[in-house]
């Protein structure tokens, strides 16, 4: 399976923090936020993955995580998008990235606790996507379910109530996906929106949402931005990285450190 980081976007909540810098640049507690996405696809075994980053920021990237796991057997791609068009436009960016295979994308600014890998060992080909309990739905793509808890309803930020259960920015979708995506016309805020390709898998019958357990955020206002901080300090998320991560991490600092000793010399 291949991985994809949508790490663009515009990020207007976090002004004036994004005006220098990428969201998913900024520190969660230790890191920078996309380390926590970068671990959960790593986490669960996949390593090919390509970064979807906005064109001002690719230079910041290409200088975290241009090299940093070059020893470790992670292949990791750049693709810059011109014009945040909407989530599912990781799919046709990524086409050719994606290939025959099936694949992962998740959300630069989301923070999962939770290790995907059974659930991403185990796909086999239509959509898994996941579902949250959260006090405000309103702001998400929001999931009913009937009595036999089977998804019957995607809805983009329902103005009406329909369920508490959100989906979060992770979902696995076999490579018809691009296809699928090519094909949504843009919604009214003038995206192509990642819930019509639910909808059509869900059309098809072929779509599964699962609840999970574990932390879940998404880092883009001041709030959660600050919350994510604390949660993954309190609940130790920063210490559950997987070891590869680890090890690069520190193979950098190193790296850093030496280069700051030859300046000062
Ligand atoms: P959002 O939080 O919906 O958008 P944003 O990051 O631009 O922030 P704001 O609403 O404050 O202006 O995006 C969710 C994630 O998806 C985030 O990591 C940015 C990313 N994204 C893209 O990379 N490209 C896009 O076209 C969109 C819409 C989002």
């Amino acid at each position: 399976m291949k991985g994809i980081i949508l790490s663009g976007g515009t990020a207007t909540r976090l002004f004036p923090l994004t005006a220098t810098t990428s969201k998913q640049l900024l520190p969660v507690y230790n890191r920078q936020m996309i380390f926590y996405s970068l671990n959960v696809l790593i986490k669960a075994g996949i390593k090919d993955i390509l970064i979807i980053v906005a064109p001002e920021h690719s230079g910041q990237y290409l200088n975290l995580l241009g090299s940093i796991f070059k020893d470790y057997g992670i292949h990791l791609y750049f693709e810059v998008q011109k014009v945040p068009r909407g989530l599912a436009d990781a799919f046709i960016i990524g086409e050719k990235f994606i290939d025959n295979d099936s694949v992962a994308m998740i959300l630069g600014d989301n923070i999962f606790e939770k290790d995907f890998s059974k659930e991403v060992k185990n796909f086999q080909s239509g959509g898994l996507i996941f579902a949250k309990k959260v006090k405000d739905p309103e702001r998400f793509g929001v999931v009913k379910f009937n009595q036999e808890k089977k998804a019957i309803r995607i809805v983009e930020k329902p103005q009406q109530w329909i369920s508490d259960y959100i989906i979060p920015g992770f979902y696995i979708y076999d490579n018809r996906v691009s296809k699928v995506a090519k094909k949504i016309k843009p919604s009214k805020r003038g995206e192509i929106e990642i819930t019509q390709v639910h909808n059509y898998y869900l059309k098809q019958g072929e779509l599964k949402v699962s609840t999970f357990q574990g932390e879940w955020l998404d880092a883009g206002t001041f709030d959660t931005l600050l919350e994510a901080g604390q949660v993954v300090k309190e609940k130790k998320i920063y210490k559950n990285f997987d070891p590869l991560i680890e090890k690069a991490i520190a193979n950098f600092n190193k790296e850093l450190k030496a280069l700051a000793k030859k300046k000062l010399l």
